[in-house]
This record gives structure tokens, sequence and C-alpha cells, in this order.
């Protein structure tokens, strides 16, 4: 491990814990017929000594990642909607509940979560710089401003609507380097007695599962409560509540109030003592975690090797933007699987970024069906698994990843 750059956060000294290499975007979907150059970049992660947050260690601009056609539609999962509607219920019923207040969503996406909030005619704005998924939401009659969320949009937003009591992101924090300019948007824009809330991939449970595909360009930070803490403190705000979340492989939800304002809800120093009982922060956690991925790698690699050689056919389900990782680092590319299956019309008919995997629709997937489907999509497992499900009636096995390499 090396010390590198400064933290992003807090200035402290980094140290690196894994070099994934030359890593493509991974939403970056390549058009086979107007094959343009894919844009590259170093995909490595670190731990600062000081504030204990994870984070990348090169910066993709923002512009390349988050872009007009940015292909990824919350609203192509049920279990995603059903989470969504619960968490604007709940909004509504506890902060809501002056028929005047204000709630501003970043990384608003397809409109999934606001939905709910325009149908019971509350104020709201969705935030969201990519103007294909941004323009969905707005057809389904949500109010979206296309940019990015920052101090200067913050701004803007205040003059024109004045604060905010909840201000929400799922998803997208993590997604963002320059958190500086988020926290100052969120101090102008937030009420005083508001709540700032956020839901993300927990670093326990991708260190606990090995689930190392959720590194990638876009996740620019790997958040736990400690770390949260810290920034939180940081950046003049308090960690008042935080709730583990079964969706997308184990996320938390954050709560920030302004300190004082909130009494903090005794699940914080749980999961602090928790974290320290894991040892979850220390340096040794990293390295084992680091360990992990190539025992993972080389595992599954073996599986789809064994399963070429005897001439069994392997398709993937789900061209998720974590299986860039995984099928770029392991080295997967259509020798081992054939295509992805995926109900995503804007991935369908393209090549996977970097390993060249040709996306087609989940009516292709029973066209015959293969001998085994690699699960990409494994934070979708029980939906996916549940819709296919004459797949394995007919023989079909699923490979999976996460928790630990199986067959099922
Ligand atoms: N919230 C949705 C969900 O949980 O399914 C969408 C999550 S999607 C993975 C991340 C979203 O964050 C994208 O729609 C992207 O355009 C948006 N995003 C990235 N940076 C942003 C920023 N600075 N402000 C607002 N949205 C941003
Ligand atoms: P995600 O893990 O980032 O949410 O991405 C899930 C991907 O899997 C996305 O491209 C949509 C795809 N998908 C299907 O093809 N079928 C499904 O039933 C579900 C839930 C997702
Ligand atoms: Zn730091």
């Amino acid at each position: 491990m090396s010390a590198t750059l400064d933290c992003r956060i807090c200035g402290g000294t980094l140290h690196e814990f894994f070099d994934f290499g030359r890593q493509p975007l991974a939403d970056a979907f390549v058009d086979p017929h107007h094959p343009a150059q894919e844009y590259f970049h170093r995909l490595a992660v670190a731990q600062c000594g000081s504030c204990t947050m994870v984070q990348l260690l090169e910066d993709v601009p923002r512009e390349h990642m988050f872009r007009t056609d940015y292909p990824y539609l919350s609203s192509g999962s049920s279990a995603m909607r059903d989470h969504f509607r619960a968490t604007a219920r709940h909004f509504l019923d506890h902060e809501l509940r002056d028929p005047d207040s204000f709630v501003v969503e970043f990384g608003s996406n397809d409109g999934i979560m606001l939905d709910t909030v325009a149908r019971a005619g509350r104020r709201h704005l969705g935030v969201e710089p990519c103007a294909g998924v941004a323009e969905a939401a707005a057809a389904k009659g949500i109010r979206v401003r296309n940019a990015f969320f920052e101090e200067s949009t913050a701004a803007e937003i205040v003059a024109a609507e004045g604060r905010a009591k909840v201000i929400y992101a799922a998803n997208t924090f993590s997604h963002i380097s320059y958190v500086d300019s988020v926290f100052r948007g969120v101090d102008v824009l937030l009420d005083g007695d508001g709540i700032f809330v956020f839901e993300d991939p927990y670093m326990g449970d991708i260190v606990e599962r090995t689930s190392f595909d959720q590194i990638y360009d876009e996740h620019f930070y790997f958040f736990t409560v400690r770390s949260v803490q810290n920034m939180a403190a940081f950046y003049g705000f308090e960690l008042v509540d935080v709730e583990h979340l079964p969706v997308h492989g184990g996320e938390i939800r954050y709560t920030l109030a302004r300190p004082g304002t909130r009494t903090p809800s005794p699940e914080v120093a749980r999961f602090l003592d928790r974290e320290k009982i894991l040892r979850l922060t220390e340096r040794s956690t990293l390295e084992r975690f680091a360990t992990n991925i190539d025992l993972l790698r080389d595992g599954l690699r073996t599986l789809l090797v064994r399963c070429r050689d005897e001439g069994k056919s392997v398709v993937g389900y789900g061209a998720t933007a974590k299986s860039a990782t995984l099928t770029n680092y392991c080295g997967i590319g259509p020798d081992l699987v054939s295509f992805i299956a995926d109900n995503t019309p804007a991935k369908q008919g393209t090549l996977s970024p970097g390993s060249h995997i040709p996306v087609r629709s989940p009516e292709a997937f029973a066209d015959p069906y293969p001998d085994y489907a690699l699960l990409f999509a494994w934070n979708h497992a029980e939906e996916i698994m549940r819709k296919e499900a004459e797949f394995r009636r007919r023989g079909g096995r699923w490979i999976l990843y996460v928790p630990e390499l199986h067959v099922v």
C-alpha cells in the first residue's frame, strides 16, 4: 500500500489498498455501429488515515459519467419502486405534514421517489443532470431541474422556491467527489430544523460479502457510519440517525441535521460500536478484503473456463454498472459469457463497456435458455429469479458470486 494524494474531505493522508488497473466508465455502453474511443481511467481505492473515509484515487470528470444519454433507469425494478414509494410515504407522514413543506431530491433520475410526493400534491423539486432520465420524470408530472446539485444550484433553488424541509439523495451522494460544495448547498437550502437524508452502499456489507463490483467510477466514496459521522461534523452537521437497508446488497440511510436540532437515535452509537468490534475501518480489514477480491476473481474465472471447456452455455443477466468492474477485472469477455440479458431499452443492442459482451433483451434469454446464467444483477436476485422461474424449471442454473461464489 502506498500513500498518495490527500483525502478529498479532510486533507488527511490516503492509504491505497486496491488497484483494479485501467477500467472503462461503467455506464458507457458501446454502440457497435459507431464504436467511439472508450474512456479509461485508473480505478484504485484508498482510505484516509484521519477521517477513515474510503474513496477513489482518481476522479473522472462528471460530464463524462452523467451525460444526456445516461442509460440507468431507476424504475426498471419493481422492488426498488416499492422501496422508494415507502420512502416517500415516510417523508410525507413524518416530515412533510405541513401542506406547504418543500422537498428537494438530487439524483432524482426517472422520478421513482418523487412520483409519490407529486401525487400527494406536495411541493417538490428533482435535481438531475442527465437530460434523458430528467425528461422521463418530467413526463410523469414531476418538477425537475436539469442540473448538477452543488452550491450554486442550491442558491438558485432557495431564491426561487424557498428552503426545504427535506433534502434527499439515493445512490447519488456517494457519486459526488465535491462534497464540500454539496454541503454548502445543503446549508443554504435546508430549513433550520430540516434534515438531509442520503442512502448509499455500506462499506460494511461490501467487505463482508466481497462485493467488490460496487467499486467503479461513479461510486467515489464508500461510507461507514464512522466516516459519515466525521464528514458531517467536518461540514458543520450532525449525524442523527442511521438505518440499515436491504436494497442493492446492503445500504445505510443516513440522516443529518444541524447540530442540536434533533435528538440522535441510539442506532448511531450502536452502529459505531458494531463497526469498532468488526474493526471495519482498520487497515488489516481492508487488506483482507483485498485478498478476498483476488480469491473471488480466481474462483469465478476457473468456474467459467470449466463451463466453456465442457461446452456449456453461459449468459449474463443484468448489464449492471457493477458488472463493468467484474468483467474487466476478471477478464470475462464474450468467449466466457456469450451475451447479457437486460430490460433497459438504452442498453439493448450495445456492447458492455470494456469487455464488449453484447447486451440483448430478456426475451433472448429464453431463446433458447442457456445452461448457466451469471447473475450480474445479484442485488435484484429475488425479483429476477421469480421472473425467470421457468429457466430453473427447465434445468438451468444460476451462478452467483455474492455473498460468495455458488451455483443454485
Ligand atoms: N436516485 C436514483 C436511485 O436510487 O435509483 C438514481 C441513482 S443513479 C445510480 C445516480 C443519479 O445521480 C444519476 O441519475 C445521476 O445523473 C445523478 N447525479 C450525479 N451527480 C449528481 C449531482 N451532482 N446532482 C444531482 N444528481 C446527480
Ligand atoms: P442496478 O443493479 O444498478 O440496479 O442495475 C440493474 C440492471 O439489471 C439494470 O440494467 C436493469 C437490469 N434488470 C433486468 O434486466 N431485469 C430485472 O428484472 C431487473 C430488476 C433489473
Ligand atoms: Zn479524510
